[in-house]
């Protein structure tokens, strides 16, 4: 079946008119209909959605629906076939990959990747940028990382190379902050801390996030936006307040294990 309207590409002008019919503030990102994937196969097949500015998003689904596809199309890591994001209202599928963090997204993979013979410090500091988030803000955030910092990155916990990982994205001071399933595989207590963290990070009004995560009800008590997705598409973009309240939605769309 062939639409033609939606195989088109988004023209610049197309966005300008409904900019200016719909409201005076841009959103900080905005996707419209987005396919993408690795090579020749499409993963992400029209994804569209709207973060505004200082918000927080819940991205959720089963395992292998498209999360991390996503996060890595607005790193620029995957192919894009088709479609647009732009990023403070500018476009930002036409900045290279590697622009990309130094045009404000900070990505914290699901690998966590971390320079393992670094000190914790050095990991800190070797690409830092000047900005809001000092060592000292850092430190205050992630206490643990502070008496951390003489080690070694391949010295530390699954649990403190996570906050060693969003302590390094933090430090190129970004102004959207993507983590991809950051409490996935850790010890209670260090969930819990990284849930303080999270959450201190996303009411203090100097970022915006996605956070992807399995743990659905964790992720919506955290964040004000919610996006599920299912093989690739959007199946809920709403807040996150009303899904939460809806267990038996949550439940169809996801499943609560
Ligand atoms: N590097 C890759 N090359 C090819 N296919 C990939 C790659 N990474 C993921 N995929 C495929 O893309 C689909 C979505 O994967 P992913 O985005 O990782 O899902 P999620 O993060 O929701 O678990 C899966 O079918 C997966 O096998
Ligand atoms: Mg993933």
């Amino acid at each position: 079946m062939s639409t033609h309207a939606a195989a088109m590409p988004i023209a610049s002008d197309d966005r300008l008119s409904r900019q200016e019919s719909t409201s005076t503030t841009a959103p900080l990102l905005e996707l419209q209909d987005v396919h993408a994937g690795y090579d020749r196969a499409v993963i992400l097949e029209g994804v569209s959605f709207t973060l505004a500015q200082g918000s927080s998003l819940a991205l959720l689904g089963r395992n292998g629906v498209g999360k991390s596809t996503l996060i890595g199309t607005l790193m620029g890591a995957t192919r894009l076939h088709r479609g647009s994001i732009h990023f403070e209202g500018k476009p930002l599928h036409t900045v290279p990959a590697h622009r990309r963090a130094a045009a404000g997204l900070g990505w914290v993979a699901q690998e966590r990747w971390i320079f393992p013979s670094l000190s914790v410090r050095e990991n800190l500091t070797v690409a830092a940028r000047k900005g809001l988030w000092t060592l000292a803000r850092i430190f205050e955030l992630f206490p643990r990382i502070e008496e951390r910092q003489h080690n070694l990155g391949n010295q530390l916990s699954g649990g403190e190379q996570q906050m060693l990982a969003i302590a390094r994205a933090l430090m190129l001071q970004p102004r959207l902050l993507l983590l991809d399933e950051p409490l996935e595989g850790l010890a209670p207590v260090i969930v819990e801390q990284l849930t303080h963290a999270i959450q201190a990070m996303a009411s203090s009004g100097e970022l915006s996030l996605i956070l992807v995560e399995q743990h659905a009800q964790q992720a919506l008590a955290m964040t004000r936006q919610a996006l599920v997705m299912d093989r690739g598409r959007v199946v809920y973009d709403g807040d996150s307040a009303g899904l939460l309240a809806d267990t038996a939605r949550l439940e169809r769309l996801i499943g609560l294990g």
